[in-house]
């Protein structure tokens, strides 16, 4: 049975996947190459560098490592500005139940986000203890689609794969869950995460019992 549920952040527990994508836009634009949300799709969950690396194949450009270093500052600089605002009402409608039924049930939960504004934003979100163990995206080696973060968190949580669910908007994510052993919930587009066991539109439309049966 489900003894531990592991939620991705950005796009599963608040809207910041939008974020995301206004920010890599906007370099998009600074840069001269297109970018569509259709694009974006494929670098949700994947981490800061490797996307600036996916943008600038768009554009079929090439810069050096201190120039990407500066683009993806850039980049931060500019997310942090459109998060800054946030509060506890920007979190996703469900998420709170969700964490109340978890806490009476004894299951545990944990973060794995490949974002290193994941605890600056959990901070701004009341989320800060609401988990028992965030996963440290600056000490993961393989980012997702390996499983390596979600193998992380459980290790923490001291709960087996086989025992988890991993909740993720990502196609990258629903993969990392999936080669992690675990179940995987998707939210968002059924045919962008046709590989999770379960896909529902938005957090708040988790079915629960499905989820852990
Ligand atoms: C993931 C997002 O959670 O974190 C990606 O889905 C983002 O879009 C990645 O690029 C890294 O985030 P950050 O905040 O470290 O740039
Ligand atoms: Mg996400």
């Amino acid at each position: 049975h489900i003894q531990a549920v592991i939620f991705d952040l950005d796009g599963v527990i608040c809207d910041t996947a939008h974020f995301h994508f206004i920010a890599w836009k906007r370099l998009a634009d600074h840069l001269g190459i297109a970018f569509s949300e259709t694009d974006n799709e494929q670098m949700k969950g994947v981490d800061r560098l490797n996307s600036l690396e996916m943008i600038l194949k768009l554009g079929g450009q090439q810069r050096s490592a201190a120039e990407k270093q500066a683009l993806c500052d850039r980049k931060n600089a500019d997310y942090q500005t459109l998060i800054a605002e946030m509060s506890p009402a920007d979190v996703f409608p469900g998420v709170q139940d969700i964490l109340a039924t978890l806490k009476v049930r004894d299951i545990s939960v944990g973060v794995a986000s490949a974002s290193k504004n994941a605890p600056a934003i959990l901070q701004r979100l009341g989320l800060d203890r609401a988990f028992a163990y965030v996963a440290d995206s600056s000490l993961i080696k393989n980012n997702k689609p390996d499983p390596e973060i979600f193998l992380t968190v459980a290790a923490a949580l001291e709960v087996a794969p086989a025992h988890c669910v991993g909740i993720e908007d990502a196609a990258a994510g629903v993969t990392a869950i999936k080669a992690a052993g675990m179940r995987a919930i998707g939210i968002g587009d059924a045919e962008v995460l046709h590989q999770a066991d379960m896909i529902f539109p938005t957090t708040d439309k988790i079915d629960l019992i499905r989820m852990l049966s």
